[in-house]
């Protein structure tokens, strides 16, 4: 058995003694799909990291959450169901080895940012577009940025904020505060994906944004907020 076939049947075992047979399977072959991505592409974005392994230079390293990825399927049929305005820039707040920012360009983003403070992770998110992005002959315009993310810059243009449960609900509030205070610097339509929605009450007890939408992929939660108004929001389907 190799290493990766070993770490899968860990995640099938975990799931199994978690939720029970049925979502089992489909935590098993949401996992396998996600195999087979890396195995197709010869990327590495499966695998688990705990931060203790990294080389993480921030106060915020304790509130902080390992790098896991968020199962393409899911993330896929969720972007599918919904529209954002036309020039939206993704980012991705806690992009570890950026298997969002791969699949984000493939839906319309003008830009994609991922933001990390893990610098190994960062490198490995590098190395994953160059190879993604020579296997597929797309060049989309994807940004990887180290740093901690209290401390990162939100750009005027960047309006749909994806968060796979990064970090505790301290550097979540902050978070908030500093996109509330772009918005007030250059108003916009702005989002949130949240997936696995943690501290959604931070969210919601924040007064800032508005639930929108909750929806449940391939076993997957997510819940998209906006600032108000969010008039420019569109569920397809
Ligand atoms: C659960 S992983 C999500 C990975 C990716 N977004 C995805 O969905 O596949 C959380 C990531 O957040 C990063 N992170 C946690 N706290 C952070 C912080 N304060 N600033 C920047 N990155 C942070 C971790 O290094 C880790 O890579």
């Amino acid at each position: 058995m190799n290493a990766h076939s070993a770490k899968l049947s860990d995640r099938i075992l975990d799931a199994y003694k978690s939720y029970g047979l049925k979502s089992t399977i489909q935590a098993s072959l949401v996992a396998v799909l996600d195999y087979l991505f890396d195995f197709r592409y010869g990327t590495d974005t499966v695998s688990h990291v705990e931060l203790k392994n990294l080389d993480i230079n921030s106060e915020n390293y304790s509130r902080g959450h390992r790098y896991a990825s968020t199962p393409a399927i899911a993330f896929k049929k969720l972007l599918d169901a919904i529209e954002f305005p036309d020039d939206s820039v993704f980012v991705d707040i806690g992009c570890g080895k950026g298997k969002m920012l791969l699949l984000a360009p493939h839906f319309g983003f003008k830009r994609v940012v991922g933001v990390d403070f893990s610098e190994k992770l960062c490198e490995c998110a590098r190395k994953n577009i160059s190879i993604y992005q020579q296997k597929t002959g797309r060049n989309a315009h994807i940004d990887v940025i180290h740093s901690d993310v209290v401390h990162y810059e939100i750009k005027d243009d960047e309006n749909v904020f994806y968060l796979f449960n990064p970090f505790d609900e301290v550097i979540l509030k902050k978070v908030l505060d500093n996109i509330c205070s772009s918005v007030e610097k250059n108003p916009r339509p702005v989002y949130l994906i949240y997936y696995i929605p943690y501290y959604r009450k931070i969210i919601e007890r924040h007064g800032s944004f508005i639930k929108l939408r909750r929806y449940f992929f391939s076993g997957c939660e997510f819940i998209i907020y906006g600032n108000k108004p969010a008039d420019q929001f569109f569920h397809k389907r």
